[in-house]
């Protein structure tokens, strides 16, 4: 197979884990007989430099023309005191919108090899935690019109919309039912019915959704009792589906709890046309240009890549294998060392991987 993929090294120490992401792709295409392309393109602050805007039309023109788009990160200190429409973030939501990539997929498990790392309390750890947040990403209070800041009555006012359609909700539960019968057939659903309007026509349409899903179980809850039975008893989640707003909240919160930020990849996919990987964490300015990035995470946002993007289920295997070799031999970046472990730099764990590939 042939794979044309479009780069978005971003800011901060974005450019330096795309690169062992790609490291390590070029060494699954040469032990699987496939053959890659890379275009690079710029985003956020990068762009911002570059061009005056955080997503330059040639940007999502080069994305639109790609297989796929594996994305660093975006933001810095360098552009925090821009206007909101001049953020390095407005070029994230921009490409999300412009690829029409509505559903987020966000796994948060522990890595056995890392289990001193988890935050949570031995006997809570031990019972397990490995689900995936699937979240709806191109709606809700994001995107709702209309928002702003304005005067009314002589008191500045911020307002947003939090909106969602039928059909938005309808889409993203089918990902949700999807990927829950490819594991453990539970989807919690999360949402704020006792409260909000978008939350009661969500939970209705999520109703409706399950009943050509049989066979896999629906459960609902609200985002407060999600947001706490995730730190008591993550245990019990599969997969949760929820909107655009409590996705965001929620998927630091678990990926943060297994300890090891550094380790998850994500997934942005749309109906047809590219899709968008990325690590969860961030752009990391204090540590950029330093060899001190954790890569993994990137090199497993190409694993899913290859896993959803392209269905290459063996190459995207052979990825997860290699880094749990490197961890099992002891290698960690800085962000997940231990005593007794062997510290390497960002460099140094791209290649540990890519020779086990
Ligand atoms: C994320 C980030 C973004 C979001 C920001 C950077 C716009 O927090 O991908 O979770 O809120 O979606
Ligand atoms: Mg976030």
């Amino acid at each position: 197979m042939h794979m044309n993929i479009c780069l978005l090294p971003g800011d901060g120490i974005g450019p330096e884990i795309v690169t062992q992401g790609t490291k390590v792709l070029d060494a699954v295409a040469r032990r699987f007989g496939h053959t890659v392309s890379t275009s690079s393109a710029l985003i956020g602050g990068a762009a911002i430099d570059a061009t005056g805007s955080p997503l330059p039309d040639a940007t999502v023109e080069a994305c639109r023309t790609s297989d796929a788009v594996l994305l660093g990160a975006v933001g810095g200190p360098k552009w925090d005191d821009l206007p909101s429409e001049k953020r390095p973030e407005k070029g994230l939501l921009g490409i999300r919108k412009a690829l029409g990539l509505f559903a987020n997929l966000r796994p948060a498990a522990l890595f056995p090899e890392l289990a001193g790392a988890c935050l949570l309390r031995a006997d809570i750890a031990a019972a397990g935690l490995d689900l995936v947040v699937v979240r709806e990403l191109t709606g809700d209070v994001y995107f709702g019109q209309p928002a702003g800041i304005e005067t009314r009555d002589g008191l500045r006012t911020g307002f947003n919309t939090m909106i969602y359609d039928e059909d938005e909700v309808r889409r993203i539960a089918r990902v949700a039912f999807d990927t829950a019968r490819a594991r453990k057939r539970r989807v919690c659903s999360v949402d704020k019915a006792n409260v909000l309007a978008t939350s009661r026509l969500w939970r209705e349409v999520v109703e409706e959704v399950a009943r050509d899903y049989p066979d896999v179980e629906l459960s609902h809850m609200y985002v407060d009792n999600a947001a706490m039975q995730l730190v008591r008893w993550p245990a019990q989640f599969d997969v949760i589906v929820t909107g655009n707003l409590f996705g965001d909240i929620l998927s630091d919160e678990a990926a943060v709890i297994t300890g090891s930020i550094g380790m998850l990849p994500s997934a942005s996919m749309g109906s047809g046309g590219p899709a968008l990987f990325e690590p969860i964490h961030g752009s990391a300015p204090d540590i950029a240009g330093q060899d001190k990035a954790n890569p993994i995470a990137t090199i497993l946002s190409v694993g899913m890549m290859l896993r959803l993007g392209f269905g290459l289920t063996a190459e995207a295997d052979a990825i997860d294998t290699a880094v749990r070799r490197v961890l099992a031999e002891g290698y960690r970046t800085g962000d997940i060392m231990e005593n007794g472990r062997t510290l390497v730099g960002t460099v140094s764990m791209g290649n540990l991987i890519a020779e086990r590939i």
